[in-house]
């Protein structure tokens, strides 16, 4: 299991009870699943790719349960387009996947590998085609092993070979991509590859050594940040996503949140799990105040400069978040763990199931580096099998899913920015250490046919993206009173009439009652404003008619129950951030070879109107 820094265990606890009463996500939140290369794509020494330093890791016998091994994977290098058919028919609208750094060079600098180069427009033009933004990770942990020979993150030269790589991948891609991410989890590949020995390529150094080579980490970052910025073709949305500990207040007693606070804020002497030391350079500029004095005569020489280097303005704060741990005041003030009580559900790989881990997250997150949050990984291993019906009852799955969205819900409701909600994973893939004991999958996966099974998960995940959300009031019991007659039938009648020209008056006067009390009565249960639902049903209607290769503006204009194509375009650049014409041109090119994004979400978050 991975470390996390637990302070000393008290007591008792009340778990704070989960009441959300926000209706609905923001119209433009994103919803996706993740994966990384190692994990998913098999195809290890195919097309010229060289290898990495988890290709050698698992060669080592005893390092990862079973022997087990990624070589072959999921296959996903073969199989993506068989996996983005399954993404569409799952209704996700975003896909983040990491590039493999030794596919596209197999020595780690110098020469490209154009091969490698061409699995990613192919699956970036699959995406594209299928309507699904792609959001590009740059290192989810699979370092070149030609580097590791050279010193890997030891090495000062480190951040530029980064770049490098970087600026390669961004010319090749950013034509199409717009939405990157620079590592994935510091903590984990630093703490658990070079301290730990648990991870690739295993080394248990002392804590110089680690802090050095996370200052190169963090270095490589910057410069990634300032490579996108330089040379991206669509205008870049750029974040990372860090992985520190979460903590939650055990009680609602304003001195236990502060105490939550403090501590996910904190950073103790005995690991490197923390958010500041990662977070603080990243957005402030600096290493916390806290960390020089914990971490002491360990701390890296820095460079002058460096920090200048590392602080690139980024556009989000992503968050992988799976659990967090209680926490309350103690007598002195500080804050000390509050054990869950014995029983408390937990998952395959005995993560604790803390689902406000997903609201105090983002919120103390937010509260720390002001930066839109998105929650680039957040999901459960459970013990799934193909039944004998051929499906995946995967119901604690959903169930956990059903929590960890409420809170994330009520973040929203709290006016927390958050952006978007990535699953974690896509597919059930390899668990590093662990093999494929674990499965996370939202799609399930035999690994000797290959075989893929949508799990019940996944088509409940379909509902929540196709009502955005609003499917997760009916878990609630106080939310679960069906609406009134006339709010259904204002549904049905918005859903079946999209293309005429009606507003709230006019029905109103068809179910007859007053305007006003309709309104109200909608907003009361559906959540949202009545006329700025019929508006985002008419935008998504004509999106979905300016995707075809024919559609004329007008067309989509009169269809989609607009009077005038004037105001058409002002509404659609409203709600969507461009032209019609814009969205048509960007979704034309994606559809042939290469071309620009989906249009959907390339916004820079900070602009966006949620
Ligand atoms: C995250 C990693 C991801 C996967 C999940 C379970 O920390 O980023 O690769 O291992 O945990």
């Amino acid at each position: 299991m991975r470390p996390t820094h637990r302070p000393a265990p008290p007591r008792r606890i009340r778990l704070i009870p989960a009441v959300p009463t926000a209706k609905n996500f923001p119209p433009r939140f994103t919803w996706g699943a993740a994966t990384s290369s190692y994990q998913i794509e098999g195809g290890w020494d195919a097309d010229g790719k060289g290898p990495s330093i988890w290709d050698m890791f698992t060669r080592h016998a005893g390092k990862v349960w079973d022997g087990h091994h990624a070589r072959t994977g999921c296959d996903h290098f073969n199989r993506h387009r068989e996996d983005v058919a399954l993404m569409r028919r799952i209704g996700l609208q975003a896909y983040r996947f990491s590039v493999s750094w030794p596919r596209v060079m197999p020595e780690g600098t110098g020469k490209v590998n154009d091969k490698g180069l061409a699995f990613y427009d192919r699956l970036v033009d699959s995406l594209l085609e299928a309507g699904i933004q792609p959001w590009v990770t740059l290192f989810h942990w699979d370092f070149p092993y030609a580097l590791f020979l050279r010193g890997g993150w030891l090495n000062p030269e480190s951040p530029k070979w980064f770049s490098e790589y970087t600026a390669a991948v961004v010319d090749r891609l950013s034509d199409r991509v717009a939405h990157w991410i620079t590592l994935n989890e510091p903590q984990c590949f630093i703490g658990l590859g070079y301290a730990s020995g648990e991870h690739a390529p295993g080394l248990k150094l002392d804590l110089p050594e680690v802090l050095l080579a996370g200052h190169h980490a963090l270095l490589a970052h910057g410069r990634a940040v300032l490579a996108i910025r330089e040379r991206a073709k669509l205008k870049p949305v750029v974040g990372w996503s860090p992985a520190g500990s979460v903590y939650t207040p055990a009680t609602d007693g304003v001195e236990d949140v502060k105490a939550a606070r403090r501590a996910t804020s904190a950073i103790y002497p005995d690991g490197l799990w923390n958010n500041r030391w990662w977070g603080d350079p990243v957005v402030l500029g600096g290493y916390p105040e806290e960390g020089l004095r914990v971490y002491g005569k360990a701390v890296p020489k820095a460079a002058k400069g460096d920090f200048k280097l590392i602080r690139q303005p980024i556009d989000f704060y992503g968050c992988n978040i799976f659990h967090g741990v209680p926490v309350k005041v103690a007598a002195d003030g500080d804050p000390v763990a509050a054990p869950l009580p014995p029983g408390s559900p937990q998952s395959l790989y005995l993560w604790h199931q803390t689902p406000e881990a997903l609201y105090w997250g983002p919120k103390f997150l937010s509260e720390l580096y002001k930066l839109p949050i998105v929650v680039t990984e957040n999901g459960v291993s459970t013990a799934d099998q193909v039944a004998h019906d051929g499906r995946v009852h995967d119901n604690n799955r959903i169930d956990f899913m059903i929590g960890y969205l409420l809170q994330l819900r009520r973040a929203l409701r709290d006016g927390i920015d958050v952006r978007g909600y990535f699953s974690w994973s896509l597919l059930d893939n390899f668990e590093w250490q662990e093999g494929y004991k674990h499965r996370f999958g939202l799609i399930h996966v035999d690994y000797v046919t290959q075989a893929r099974t949508i799990k019940d998960s996944a088509y409940w995940y379909q509902e929540v993206i196709a009502t955005n959300g609003e499917n997760l009031s009916r878990h609630l019991p106080a939310e679960a009173a069906p609406p009134p007659y006339v709010v259904k039938e204002t549904l049905h009648y918005i859903d079946s009439h999209v293309g005429e020209p009606f507003n709230v008056k006019h029905l109103a006067a068809r179910l007859r009652c007053h305007p006003d009390s309709l309104s109200r009565r909608f907003k009361q249960h559906v959540g949202v404003d009545l006329s700025g639902y019929i508006r985002q049903v008419r935008i998504d209607h004509a999106r979905e008619i300016l995707k075809r290769p024919d559609a004329l503006i007008d067309d989509a204009a009169e269809q989609s129950g607009f009077s005038d194509r004037i105001h058409f375009t002002k509404v659609f650049r409203r709600v969507t951030g461009m032209t019609p014409g814009q969205f048509q041109r960007q979704f034309r090119v994606a559809g042939g070879s290469k071309g620009a994004g989906d249009g959907l979400r390339s916004e820079n978050p900070r602009s966006a109107a949620s």
